[in-house]
């Protein structure tokens, strides 16, 4: 697995920085301008190809999904996803969907309604003849009607993917609330966490709550940490509650 294990606080510096360039190199510009904008992002030794437009957040490409991209294909040893029921939060324009895919997971990629529209073209363009399993595109609205189109009875995910979905809106404790319900014993969490404010640091605070939570990278100059989380047992919930 990489990892970073430096011998002084330099060479952390270094090994941060140098992944997160070899992180952003991935993406690419079209060298000719056509009739559709597009950037291009290269995993599993694909191009991929990513169309954004401008008025949602959703349809925006975050570097947050980049970092999680690079993590899940760079450490397949340890996080084998092939075969492996994977749902994604807050998927905007798809590319953490799209590299799970052609990493051989059978993926659930969900989002707000209007975002639905451009993550399906963005999806089916880049997975289409390149995946065992077609990935399902589906609206899930945190904190709505989660147990009616997401029985924990019936759905039981191996992996929880999202990238940049804690900022300053109005559904965090929605969020905590589908992470709570769709993560089971042995479910795990892989979360790209851009930091930019207050709330989002105490929203980490009262994820550690409920979760056990490891960091997985830390990188300063994108302001992003990856975590892997999982779920804590009623007991030491109970206890973590009476402390805090
Ligand atoms: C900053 S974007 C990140 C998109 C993508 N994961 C990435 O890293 O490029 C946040 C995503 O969360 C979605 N989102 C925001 N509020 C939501 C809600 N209440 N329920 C479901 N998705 C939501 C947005 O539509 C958007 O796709």
């Amino acid at each position: 697995m990489e990892t970073q294990q430096p011998k002084t606080m330099e060479d952390s510096k270094t090994k941060q920085e140098e992944l997160a360039n070899a992180i952003m190199a991935r993406r690419s510009l079209p060298t000719v301008i056509g009739p559709e904008a597009w950037e291009g992002y290269s995993f599993s030794d694909l191009e991929i190809r990513i169309k954004e437009s401008t008025d949602l957040y959703g349809a925006v490409l975050w570097p947050s999904a980049m970092v999680l991209c690079h993590f899940l294909e760079t450490n397949r040893d340890k996080y084998n996803l092939t075969d492996k029921n994977v749902i994604e939060l807050g998927a905007g324009t798809g590319l953490v969907t799209i590299v799970s895919s052609l990493l051989g997971a059978k993926v659930t990629s969900t989002d707000l309604p209007d975002v639905l529209g451009n993550l399906q073209y963005n999806v089916m363009r880049n997975t289409k003849g390149r995946c065992k399993y077609i990935p399902l595109v589906t609206e899930l609205i945190w904190g709505k009607e989660v147990e009616q189109r997401f029985p924990r009875a019936t759905h039981c995910f191996d992996y929880i993917l999202a990238a940049d979905v804690v900022y300053a809106h109005s559904y965090l404790e929605e969020l905590m609330d589908t992470f709570d319900h769709l993560c089971q014993e042995n479910t795990q969490i892989l979360w790209a966490m851009r930091f930019r404010l207050d709330p989002e640091n105490s929203f980490v605070d009262r994820f550690r709550q409920r979760f056990h939570l490891e960091e997985l990278y830390d990188l300063p100059s994108l302001s992003i940490k990856l975590y892997r989380a999982w779920r804590k047992d009623r007991r030491t919930r109970e206890q973590g509650e009476a402390a805090a």
